[in-house]
């Protein structure tokens, strides 16, 4: 999809379809306005027969609109004017993106980004539309051998009042590699099992690593062993698949900065290995590398903004499954930390693959890390798919991380890493256990990595319940790339 911004009346416009916006009781927006004079009033024609009650998520298609250079006007409702904020805002274009994607325009001039949302500037407006209209053509196919009708529309013009500027621009380009950065995202999360293994990740890092000069450094499963990375591989004892410890990183900042190091999980299918999972909806568990695959998405994205900052991806990677030489509950491990672990379930393999790969982290000299995983059926439970659990060692990089995702609109809320949590780790034969109950057991998860990162600034994103929808829209969502990307935006912004 290509996007451009233009200064330009919606009436004079040439398009396939021009998209404008009414509001509740047949208030029309300013560009409708404008429209509606040249149309010699076709539109408040329409409202008053009440063919369009301006009602929020209805659309209705026009042809033949009197005097309009455009084809076809897409009239788009946008509920009662004094609730028209983020959500509403988000939810027209939604719409307004689902019905061009309907029809078999190939070229659309929407004029929504000037329409006032309460808190949120031009840019914010122009990035959320190019993040919609991505996702709104986003198919996947790849691997059926019919592939599904390819979206017609190719080109959006985002029309407006004010004139072309460097901010709009600036967004514009940005939210274009946060879309590129979530389609590949997307891509490698909905690859199933038995084609995105470890490998097959370690090689598409190389690739990334190809296009946009960044450094990939593969590790073995020998060269783990050497690091004493016992923890990361008890897990990939019953798998066929070899493990692989991959390394990206991108050098946009000076050669003295520290750099940000993301941590992604990439466990390419989690079976629960002898603590095996129920039956019903296992396939999803191929899921269970969205955390690195938002790793890879976002490394892509700034390399090709050419972020000025420091970046490094870690990504652990291997499969978590039953077997003669799988871990077994009860056995105790020693990590590269030194500290050791016993394996009360082989289920909550996250934590054991992350804790090697964050004490690994230390050697880049990191000036803050953030772990992204979908780390526990608990925070589903507590945030449902809305919200990604968020925990870190502190306040003030909870509060970037928590700022950014509300920006990108992909936002987390922040939960408590009180150590009155820590003793739910308490094991008799070990210095901790892989599991601290049912209660809070997406912060006793959080707990477990926090033994691990004392070193350094570091935050945790659980994704369990946003990297991916289930059910009839089921897919990886590209989620938390456009909450990191923004984070890495602020801070290279800060450094300047
Ligand atoms: N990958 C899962 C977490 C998960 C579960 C994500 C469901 C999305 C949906 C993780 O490895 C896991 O199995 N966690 C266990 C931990 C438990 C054994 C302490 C869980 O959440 O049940
Ligand atoms: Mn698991
Ligand atoms: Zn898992």
């Amino acid at each position: 999809m290509e996007f451009s911004i233009k200064q330009s009346s919606p009436e004079k416009q040439q398009s396939d379809c021009v998209v404008i916006g009414v509001y509740e009781a047949g208030k029309l927006s300013a560009a409708a306005q404008l429209l509606d004079k040249t149309a010699a009033h076709h539109l408040s024609d329409l409202i008053k027969r009440g063919d369009m009650k301006g009602k929020l998520g209805t659309t209705l298609m026009l042809h033949h609109v009197p005097h309009i250079v455009a084809e076809r006007v897409l009239m788009v409702g946008l509920g009662k004017t004094d609730e028209f904020s983020s959500k509403q805002f988000l939810d027209v274009l939604r719409t307004s993106l689902g019905a061009l994607q309907k029809t078999v325009c190939k070229n659309a001039a929407l004029y929504l980004t000037d329409l006032p949302a309460k808190g949120r500037d031009e840019p914010w407006k122009i990035m959320q539309t190019v993040l919609i209209a991505a996702e709104s053509g986003y198919r996947c196919d790849q691997l059926k051998s019919k592939p599904a009708d390819a979206p017609t529309l190719h080109k959006i013009l985002l029309g407006g009042a004010s004139k072309p500027n460097s901010a709009a621009q600036a967004a514009l380009d940005q939210a274009t590699a946060i879309a590129r950065g979530m389609k590949l995202t997307k891509d490698l999360g909905n690859l199933p099992g038995n084609i995105c293994t470890p490998t097959y990740l370690a090689e598409q890092a190389q690739a990334l690593a190809k296009a946009h000069k960044l450094k990939a450094t593969i590790l073995e499963e020998k060269d783990m062993q050497k690091l004493g990375m016992n923890s990361l591989l008890s897990v990939t004892h019953g798998s066929r698949q070899p493990a692989k410890l991959i390394t990206l990183e991108y050098h946009g900042g000076d050669k003295k900065q520290k750099p940000i190091v993301l941590v992604g999980k990439g466990i390419t299918f989690d079976s629960g290995g002898i603590s095996l999972k129920p039956g019903a909806d296992m396939d999803e568990m191929k899921y269970d590398m969205c955390g690195a695959a938002s790793v890879l998405g976002t490394m892509q994205a700034i390399a090709e903004m050419g972020l000025k900052l420091n970046v490094v991806g870690v990504i652990p990677s291997c499969e978590n499954m039953p077997d003669g030489a799988a871990s077994k509950p009860g056995d105790i491990v020693k990590s590269m930390s030194g500290q050791t672990i016993e394996i009360l379930n082989t289920d909550a393999e996250g934590r054991l693959i992350l804790c090697d790969a964050l004490t690994y982290a230390a050697r880049f000299e990191p000036d803050t890390v953030v772990d992204i995983a979908t780390l526990t059926g608990a925070c589903v439970i507590a945030l449902g798919h809305v919200a990604s659990g968020l925990f870190s060692n502190e306040d003030k990089l909870a509060k970037e991380l928590l700022d950014a995702g509300d920006y990108a609109y992909d936002r987390a809320w922040h939960l408590p890493l009180w150590d009155d949590y820590q003793q739910q780790l308490d094991s008799n034969f070990a210095d901790m256990q892989n599991i601290g109950g049912r209660a809070g057991g997406s912060i006793t998860a959080a707990c477990f990595l926090s033994r691990f990162t004392k070193d350094y600034r570091w935050a945790h994103l659980d994704i369990a319940g946003t990297a991916w929808k289930s059910g009839k829209e089921k897919g990886a969502t590209g989620r938390p790339v456009p909450l990191l990307t923004q984070y890495l935006i602020n801070r290279a912004q800060s450094v300047k």
